[in-house]
């Protein structure tokens, strides 16, 4: 899965993982991260989902990281907001009151750059990315936001009955990841109705990730 693979997506706007709505195991428990109101939220590989809009509603500060210029225009032009556009070395920071979005390659983002974060929300993210990119994402994201507590969103398959992405991230791998540094809770698991691009059978979990 190179940049190409997603610009292109984004250009044919073949971009099913967009939900029309926040998704329900957000609304369901991003409360059990306890945060304070105004906390800062990192969305790493945010697109334009509508869990933006639904953690802004909440009060929370954002931050995003996302490849594709197409996807973080669409976004800011949907919340109906002018972005101030600055460079900042290979990135380009789109800013608006309350929501930051780094727009190029995660790996490109500091923790200098992106500053502070109280919590990460990740959805459609680890799962979109193959082996080994999966391993350095994970342990890029713990340095990025400095272990921050997270929600993580995986789906769990037979991954020999169709590709990815989304790609299958069972239990073990999880606790691979980040089991060392962070306490890791299964907070729900259930199949996901209709099954992967409605056929094969495919668990969705979400999971608490506390620094230990
Ligand atoms: C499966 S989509 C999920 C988008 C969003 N989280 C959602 O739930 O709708 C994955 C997104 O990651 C972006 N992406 C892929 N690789 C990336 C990278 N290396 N850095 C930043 N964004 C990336 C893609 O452009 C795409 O928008």
């Amino acid at each position: 899965m190179d940049a190409d693979f997603w610009h292109r997506k984004w250009e044919a706007n073949d971009i099913a993982f967009h939900e029309s709505e926040a998704h329900p195991l957000l609304v369901r428990h991003f409360g059990s991260l306890g945060l304070r109101p105004g906390a800062r939220v990192f969305v790493p590989l945010c697109g334009k989902s509508r869990d933006l809009n639904w953690l802004l509603g909440h009060g929370y500060e954002l931050a995003g990281a996302e490849l594709s210029r197409l996807a973080v225009e669409q976004l800011f032009a949907e919340l109906g907001v002018t972005p101030e556009i600055t460079e900042i070395g290979p990135l380009e920071r789109f800013a608006a009151e309350g929501i930051t979005i780094f727009v190029g390659d995660i790996f490109d983002l500091t923790h200098e750059v992106l500053g502070p974060v109280d919590a990460v929300y990740d959805r459609a993210a680890l799962v979109a990315l193959p082996e080994p990119m999966r391993t350095r994402y994970a342990a890029h994201l713990a340095h990025l936001t400095r272990h921050a507590r997270q929600l993580l969103i995986t789906f769990d398959y037979d991954q020999s009955l169709t590709v990815g992405p989304p790609f299958a991230v069972d239990e073990h791998e999880v606790r691979r990841h980040y089991g060392a540094a962070y306490h890791v809770a299964l907070l729900e698991k259930h199949p996901l109705k209709g099954g992967l691009r409605g056929k094969e059978p495919v668990a969705e979990e979400v999971w608490k990730l506390e620094r230990r």
